[in-house]
């Protein structure tokens, strides 16, 4: 018989996941504390944006397939029950914020059948999924649990779901391994590689590749630094080290640096961890990683003083870009919004497009301005920053643009638009990390 999943958290990771599942076959109960979302999902919207999702949550709804409820007593009938929900940086401190986690422990933990398994997919501090295992044989002896570590970027959630680069499952025994190996068999059959771990590696597994991303996007913002002080091109220098199949060309795109729900939250939460571990030195460098993530921001606002002036308080800025990467409305530390909210505070009057984010990066800072288009934000303005590389600001017609504004400077904050191509169109074009022409 096929098994019953359900998924407990319906945020990004959860609503994905829930989906996913079902188009695999899957009779799938999502089940969330927040009865507005649960409502939305149920009527096939998505409180959030993600490339194809909503069309895949439609088509899954119309299965019959994927239900939604806000009532724990509706996951009784499940085998598998993946815990998807957020663990966000707590507020005074670096570390995670388990709450949610063992929330929902709590509320699943009388409805258990016997011989269902937990999986734990949320992003967790090592040794959680143990202490969550011995909450478990307490309060629910006859269920089992195993970390299921999750990999998707936001932009390309589906893909990354169904079709991942590797499995990890960090499993106590053989029977845990088997229901997840039964659960993920379409996927294995595509040739995934399956890995499979103990708890505290699984757990370990997901900071880890998170810390390395973090490290070389701020490995490569270092560099810019340097070719800034130098005089070389960091766009040059990156794509000379990529071809290194060592190195690899990806995620060495030099700028702004990285924000998102995930990377930086999660360095620092792995800082935090490790200290309480006793091993916080072999985590320090981390905390460099951190400190010139946070300085390419700086270095921006830096530019634009020096191209415009000291106290911006008479000057009009016009964004680019809200949201923490292309593809997505998440403006969750973005380094964009974040650039232009700096701005605003000292003085400058600053508008802000972005092709998806707007309602977000408004209900976040809502003294600032907002443009219903490239036209609109750019008009006026004094100087323009390029801060999220969606694909629609590279194929922008240049020379015309360069009627609206009224100097046109632009600053490529992501290393992302043609520099010829801006400078036949009239425009004074700077970028991290290289040389001005
Ligand atoms: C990240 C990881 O890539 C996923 O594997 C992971 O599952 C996810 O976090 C998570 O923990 O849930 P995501 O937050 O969607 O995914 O975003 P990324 O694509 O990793 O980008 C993160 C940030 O780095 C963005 O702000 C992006 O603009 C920036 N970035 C990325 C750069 O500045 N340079 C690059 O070369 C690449």
């Amino acid at each position: 018989m096929t098994l019953v999943l359900s998924v407990i958290g319906t945020g990004y990771l959860g609503a994905t996941h829930a989906a996913c599942m079902s188009s695999l076959g899957f009779n799938v109960i999502g089940v969330d504390t927040d009865a507005s979302k649960i409502a939305l999902l149920a009527q096939g919207q998505l409180p959030f944006y993600e490339p194809g999702l909503e069309e895949l949550l439609q088509q899954e709804l119309a299965s019959g397939r994927l239900t939604f409820s806000t009532d724990f007593s509706m996951l009784a009938d499940a085998d598998v029950h993946f815990i998807c929900v957020g663990t966000p940086q707590k507020e005074n401190s670096l570390a995670a914020d388990l709450s949610y986690v063992e929330g929902s422990l709590a509320a699943l933990a009388p409805h258990l059948k016997p011989g269902s398994l937990v999986v734990g997919k949320s992003t967790v501090p090592v040794g959680t999924a143990q202490k969550l295992t011995d909450i478990l044989a307490s309060s629910a002896p006859q269920a089992d649990l195993a970390w299921n570590p999750e990999f998707l970027r936001e932009g390309f959630a589906i893909e990354d779901t169904l079709r991942p680069n590797r499995l990890v499952v960090g499993v106590t025994n053989d029977r845990a391994e088997e229901i997840l190996r039964e659960v993920y068999a379409p996927v294995l059959e595509l040739g995934t590689p399956w890995i499979r771990a103990d708890l505290p590696t699984a757990e370990l597994v997901k900071v880890a590749a998170n810390s390395f991303l973090a490290t070389k996007i701020s490995f490569i913002n270092a560099m810019a630094e340097i070719c800034e002080a130098a005089g070389g091109d960091v766009t040059v220098l990156a794509k000379a080290i990529g071809y290194d199949p060592r190195i690899g060309n990806r995620f060495l795109q030099a700028g702004i640096g990285f924000g998102g729900g995930c990377l930086p939250k999660d360095i620092r939460a792995f800082m935090a961890r490790a200290e309480e571990l006793g091993a916080k030195q072999a985590l320090e460098f981390l905390r460099e990683i951190d400190a010139i993530n946070l300085r390419a921001r700086t270095r921006v606002i830096d530019l634009v003083r020096s191209l415009l002036a000291q106290d911006l308080s008479s000057y009009t800025i016009a964004v680019l870009g809200a949201a923490f990467k292309p593809e997505s409305d998440d403006v969750r530390d973005s380094p964009a919004l974040d650039i232009a909210a700096q701005l605003h505070a000292a003085g400058a009057k600053v508008t802000v497009h972005d092709p998806k984010a707007m309602h977000a990066a408004k209900k976040r800072f809502p003294a600032l301005g907002f443009a219903q288009s490239v036209e609109e934000c750019l008009a006026g303005a004094d100087l323009v920053l390029h801060l999220t590389e969606w694909r629609e600001y590279r194929e922008l017609d240049t020379a015309h643009l360069k009627t609206l504004v009224k100097t046109p400077i632009v600053i490529d904050g992501r290393n992302a638009l043609d520099r010829d191509t801006w400078i036949k169109g009239g425009w004074d074009f700077h970028a991290l990390g290289r040389k001005s022409l």
